[in-house]
């Protein structure tokens, strides 16, 4: 029987998930589909309990839906547990329901894609402490990412990740901006202007390091003001496009058993989102 997939958010129009699944299905020769659902937060129970009862195999899970989610499902892999968020349902043999997280992950597949993984012990500085801030943490800890300082408008969201860790520190944005010379890698992942469409920076990247590598999660637009700045002062940039693609791929490994192909799926967002 044709498998079904899906995403449920609010809003949920604009995902790119859809395309990039159903892509991979056709490519694949895999007999699925994949659809948008669109469900706000007061029908999340009725929605999981539909989503069940008519036999999804598995479905994303997208804002403002990753942590309310959580009691409905039976299970939670430990890195989801440990984020308190959930971006991937996957119904098991016997018909649980169990929670992952592949934005972190995604994340760090992403990062070592571009830069490789000789840079585990490297400082490394994340730049804001919301809900995506503590996936990508959590997940650069577990992949074996040591030396971690995180730096936020309020410096207590920074310090209550670092805490949890158990590992890093946690800085101001003025102190990140003055110290900005010890970092190798700087991973952008605050919604500074987000919403608005005006991006702004949280600090400026005047005392960035020449070698440095500088990554940002927000895809689209492709260049952030914060990639440009660094890309201007000769940095090495990585886009938030890898980290959405391979987050996609990681869900899709979980229902199906296989990596699909990132970089052709890559190549083909980055031509619609602008880039070369
Ligand atoms: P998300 O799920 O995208 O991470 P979030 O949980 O609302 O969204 O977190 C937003 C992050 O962007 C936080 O780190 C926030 O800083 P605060 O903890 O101080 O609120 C940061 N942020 C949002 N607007 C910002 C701005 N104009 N300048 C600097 N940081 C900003």
């Amino acid at each position: 029987m044709k498998k079904w997939f899906a995403v449920i958010g609010d809003p949920i129009e604009h995902s790119k998930s859809p395309a990039m699944h159903n892509a991979w299905f056709e490519e694949m020769s895999i007999d699925a589909t994949y659809i948008p659902i669109h469900v706000s937060s007061e029908q999340l129970e009725s929605a999981v309990a539909g989503l069940k009862t008519l036999g999804a195999s598995g479905w994303n899970v997208t804002i403002p839906h990753k942590t309310a989610i959580i009691p409905y499902l039976d299970e939670l892999d430990e890195l989801a547990q440990k984020m308190g968020a959930v971006n991937t349902v996957v119904r098991t043999t016997n018909g649980k329901l169990k929670g992952f997280n592949t934005d972190g992950v995604g994340f760090v597949r992403s990062l070592e894609e571009a830069v490789g993984s000789s840079h585990k012990d490297k400082p490394v500085l994340l730049v804001g402490a919301g809900g995506a801030a503590r996936g990508i943490a959590f997940a650069m800890q577990q992949q074996g990412y040591n030396d971690l300082t995180i730096t936020n408008r309020t410096v207590a969201n920074a310090q209550a990740i670092v805490d949890e860790m158990g590992i890093g520190r946690a800085i101001s944005l003025k102190e990140a901006e003055e110290t900005l010379a010890e970092f190798s890698i700087i991973v952008q992942m605050t919604s500074a202007g987000l919403a608005t469409g005006n991006f702004s920076m949280p600090f400026s990247l005047n005392r960035l390091e020449k070698g440095a590598i500088v990554a940002d999660i927000v895809y689209n637009p492709l260049m952030t003001p914060f990639l440009q700045a660094a890309e201007e002062k000769g940095a090495t940039i990585v886009t938030g496009l890898g980290m959405f693609v391979h987050q996609g791929a990681i869900s899709f490994e979980h229902w199906l058993g296989n990596y699909p192909n990132t970089n052709s799926m890559i190549a083909q967002l980055k031509a619609q989102l602008g880039g070369n």
